[in-house]
C-alpha cells in the first residue's frame, strides 16, 4: 500500500481516512493546524498498525502553505500516490454581515489550496502514469446556500474543478474523486458557528463518511454522495425544484 497525503486529519473525517489507510497498511502524511492531535494521531496509527507516519504542521489558508507541504516531501523523499485534500471549513450568517476576511480565508483554504496541492502533486503523478486524488467536497456543492453562500460556493467549486480534472487525467492512469457528504457529526459544526443546529443531530459517523468516501477513491469513482436520501434528491428531485422553494428550504435548514 503507498502513501497517503491527507490534509485536515487531525479531526473529523480526515481522522477517519487516515485510520482506514494505516488499517490497510499504508503510511501517511498528516497535514493540520493543530501539532498535538496529529502527533497524537502518529503514536496511534504507527503503534496499532506498524506504518510510517509523518506530521506536517501548517496552516493551508496561508500564502505558500501548499509548496511548503509539497517540498516537505520532495525533502523527505515521500512519493505521495494518494493526495486527500480535506481540510476545510464553513461560516454560518448573512454574507453581508459575515467579516469579510473569514470567507476569504475560508476560500483561501477549501479552494486555492486544494487547487495548489492538486497541481503540485499531479505533476509528480503524472510523471507516474499512477496516483488518485479524494476532494472532500459536499452535498453543499449541489446548491445555492443563503446563510452559508460562501461554504456552499467553495463546495460547488469543488465539485466542478473534481469533474473536470477528472476527465483530463483518465488517460494518465490518475482518478479524482470528490466525496460529498451531507450533514456529518463533527467539529465541523462548531468551527461554522452552527453548534448543536438541529441539522447534525441525525448526521452520518465521520467513520462512515470517510469509508465510502476512501471506497470510491479506490474504485476511481467521479462523485461519491455519502448520504443515501441526499443521493436521491439530488439526482432525481433537485431538477425540478423550484428555485425560489429551494432556497426558502434551504434557508430554514440552515437557520439556527
Ligand atoms: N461535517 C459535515 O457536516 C461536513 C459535510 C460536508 C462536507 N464536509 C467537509 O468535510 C471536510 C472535513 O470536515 P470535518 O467535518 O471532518 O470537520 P472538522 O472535524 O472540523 O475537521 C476539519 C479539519 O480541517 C482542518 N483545518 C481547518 N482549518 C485549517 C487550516 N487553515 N489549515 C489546515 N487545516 C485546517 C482541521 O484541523 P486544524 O483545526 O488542526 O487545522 C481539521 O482537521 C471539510 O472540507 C468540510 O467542509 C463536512
Amino acid at each position: 500500500m503507498k502513501t497517503a497525503l491527507i490534509t485536515g486529519a487531525s479531526s473529523g473525517i480526515g481522522k477517519e481516512l487516515a485510520r482506514i489507510h494505516a488499517s490497510k497498511g499504508g503510511n501517511i502524511v498528516l497535514v493540520a493546524r493543530r501539532g498535538a492531535e496529529l502527533e497524537s494521531l502518529r503514536s496511534e496509527l504507527e503503534d496499532k498498525y506498524n506504518v510510517e507516519v509523518a506530521v506536517f504542521q501548517q496552516d493551508l489558508s496561508q500564502a505558500g502553505a501548499a509548496k511548503n507541504v509539497y517540498y516537505f516531501c520532495k525533502e523527505k523523499n515521500i512519493e505521495i500516490e494518494y493526495l486527500m485534500n480535506n481540510a476545510g471549513f464553513g461560516g454560518h450568517g448573512n454574507f453581508v454581515d459575515r467579516p469579510l476576511e473569514k470567507d476569504i480565508e475560508m476560500i483561501h483554504l477549501n479552494v486555492q489550496a486544494l487547487v495548489e496541492l492538486s497541481h503540485l502533486f499531479l505533476q509528480d503523478m503524472k510523471a507516474r502514469k499512477s496516483g488518485r486524488i479524494l476532494n472532500t467536497a459536499s452535498t453543499a456543492g449541489f446548491l445555492p446556500g443563503p446563510l452559508q453562500a460562501t461554504y456552499f460556493a467553495t463546495k460547488a467549486f469543488v465539485v466542478s474543478f473534481s469533474r473536470g480534472i477528472s476527465h483530463e487525467l483518465k488517460p494518465h492512469g490518475i482518478s479524482v474523486t470528490a466525496l460529498c457528504p451531507g450533514p456529518v457529526k463533527t467539529e465541523f459544526e462548531f468551527a461554522a458557528g452552527m453548534g448543536n443546529s438541529e441539522m447534525f443531530k441525525n448526521g452520518a459517523t465521520a467513520y462512515s463518511t470517510a469509508l465510502k468516501g476512501y471506497n470510491a477513491m479506490m474504485k476511481g469513482k467521479r462523485i461519491c454522495i455519502s448520504d443515501v436520501g441526499l443521493n436521491i434528491l439530488i439526482k432525481f428531485l433537485l431538477p425540478i425544484i423550484p428555485d425560489s422553494l429551494l432556497l426558502r428550504v434551504i434557508q430554514k435548514m440552515q437557520t439556527i
